[in-house]
């Protein structure tokens, strides 16, 4: 399905035009002198000052070089700035997403300035022209960044400017051409097609900004059909849900939208994932006490085992706004899974167990049901698909919830049968023990099979197995430290081997 959309989007591309093919070749055209940035004359962007009160008004247009606009919009230079930027435009439009940016950026800093760039003119031709305009209007921002440094003398560690689609690579080249660095560019799913294999300088790289984040949401395909690039190309790269389809943008999802809100909504199907970067920046912003955290790994398919949840030396990391200022040299892929709908965080379990067997078995693609309970709630049968058990060996799998269950107390596994055969003669594991380790809080709790003898029985299509958080595993935590209590005595001063025995 996610091949569909990205041929129907390139389709779109090229049935406007037939020179898909075309390159963005005009590098040299910008010259080695500084001058131009200096000259205010012939900038065709426009820069609508918003305000809290209509966030969807273009009430006052900040002009470089026209000192009195400054007043006029009440932009306000002790502030932060934000500098939203936004993509190829079909309509000619801002789309809506623009408006509940500008709305939930002042709501998270009420004091700060928010600049609408406006180069809609320039965006609303075939895409390939459109993705060329992506260094002229580059241009003109960083002309405006000049101005704002050289003339109002704007501190540029309070810029921050956010870039979606073809906007990110606007940003970018900006943040190429300054004399001095913007403090933060956020990529807001960059463009890929013409982007991918793009040189630095035409498109958004680390070296853009003091630090470049990154949220990739519609990648898929071959590199030169994704609609969003799929290279890392920020100091932290954050790929949501894998960073292809997103939940709640399936085909199925569409039609039923169109169902309730009529066949206009047919774009959405286009860009349901592409703009779910954008929502989930907002989210980010609006609902801080459900902050998504994104985990640091070498591959989707590790992070869907639940092999990549630890936290240590800065493997994990908020989404969005919040976003530690991590640079490495190295690209920083991470990643996480999110809910349908705003507030999208979920939490995220790793679920490890040794199954025991005589004989030699593997089975692939094996349906479970996982319940958890905890102190806070629960979560029933969570559908799965094992990909791999295999006789004397550990399985390992992510789940995520979307409510917070608390510490978790007990942990249900029900392995479902996958055919009638497996029902006559059903296949058969034994687990001792379920592992779990919580990405949010990165507590880590052994579970006990619930059963007299130390096995639980694990049986294909039967009765679920219950593992309760061990009693055993706690003692001879409390013995160890009893035990470092007594050797090493009277250092753990006003402490006594009793109080720490509880
Ligand atoms: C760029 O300008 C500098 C000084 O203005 C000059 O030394 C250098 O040769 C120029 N480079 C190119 C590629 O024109
Ligand atoms: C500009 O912002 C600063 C800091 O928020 C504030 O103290 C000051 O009063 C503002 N100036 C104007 C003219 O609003
Ligand atoms: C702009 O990009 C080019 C190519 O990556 C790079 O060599 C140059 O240093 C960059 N300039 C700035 C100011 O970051
Ligand atoms: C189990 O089967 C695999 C492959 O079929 C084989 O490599 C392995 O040696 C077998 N192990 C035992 C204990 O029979
Ligand atoms: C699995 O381990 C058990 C006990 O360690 C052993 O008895 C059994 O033969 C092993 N099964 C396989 C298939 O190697």
């Amino acid at each position: 399905m996610g091949k569909d959309i990205t041929i129907l989007f390139i389709i779109v591309i090229c049935i406007v035009k037939s020179t898909c093919e075309i390159y963005i070749t005009e590098t040299s055209a910008i010259s080695n002198s500084t001058d131009w940035i200096g000259d205010y004359t012939d900038i065709k962007t426009k820069f609508s000052v918003r305000s809290a009160e209509e966030p969807e008004e273009d009430l006052c247009y900040l002009v470089p070089g026209i000192k009195d606009s400054v007043a006029h919009c009440g932009f306000n230079k002790s502030r932060p700035t934000f500098a939203i930027i936004h993509g190829w435009s079909v309509s000619g439009l801002f789309e809506s997403w623009i408006h509940k940016l500008v709305t939930a950026l002042f709501e998270r800093v009420p004091e700060s300035n928010v600049i609408v760039v406006d180069w809609l003119d320039r965006a609303q031709l075939h895409y390939p022209s459109s993705a060329g305009n992506t260094r002229l209007v580059g241009r003109d921002i960083a002309r405006l960044i000049h101005w704002l440094e050289v003339d109002l003398k704007y501190d540029l560690a309070n810029l921050h400017m956010l870039g979606y689609s073809l906007g990110a690579h606007v940003a970018g080249v900006a943040g190429n051409l300054t004399n001095n660095k913007v403090n933060r560019i956020t990529g807001l799913d960059p463009a890929g097609p013409l982007f991918e294999y793009a040189e630095h300088a035409n498109r958004l790289s680390p070296g853009d900004a003091k630090f470049v984040d990154v949220l990739h949401t519609n990648i898929m395909g071959s590199p030169d059909l994704s609609i969003g690039i799929q290279r890392p190309v920020g100091h932290v790269d954050i790929y949501p849900n894998g960073g292809t389809a997103q939940p709640g943008c399936s085909l199925q999802d569409t039609l039923q939208m169109m169902k309730n809100f009529g066949m206009y909504h047919f774009d959405q199907l286009l860009k349901c994932s592409h703009e779910r970067s954008v929502h989930l920046f907002i989210d980010s912003l609006v609902n801080q006490q459900q902050q998504s955290m994104a985990y640091r790994c070498s591959s989707k398919d590790a992070f869907n085992r639940g092999l990549c949840l630890s936290c240590r030396k800065n493997r994990c990391n908020n989404l969005g706004y919040g976003i530690n200022k991590i640079r490495t040299t190295r690209s920083n892929k991470m990643y996480l899974k999110t809910g349908a709908t705003m507030p999208y965080k979920v939490f995220h379990y790793q679920m490890k167990f040794h199954v025991f067997n005589q004989q030699n078995l593997t089975l692939n693609e094996q349906p479970i049901k996982v319940s958890l309970f905890g102190t806070h709630g629960e979560k029933e049968d969570v559908q799965l698909v094992l990909s791999s058990v295999s006789s004397n060996t550990t399985s390992s799998f992510l789940l995520t919830t979307d409510v917070d269950l608390g510490e978790l107390l007990r942990v249900r596994l029900r392995w479902d049968s996958d055919s009638y055969f497996s029902f006559f003669n059903p296949n058969k594991f034994l687990v001792r023990r379920m592992r779990v380790k919580a990405g949010e809080t990165q507590s880590k709790v052994v579970f006990k099979a619930e059963s007299y003898r130390e096995f639980a029985n694990l049986v294909q299509g039967g009765d679920p197995v219950t593992f309760t958080k061990s009693k055993e595993a706690r003692n001879s935590r409390t013995h160890k430290r009893t035990h470092r209590l007594k050797i090493h005595g009277s250092s753990f001063k006003g402490l006594n081997v009793a109080s720490a025995g509880m």
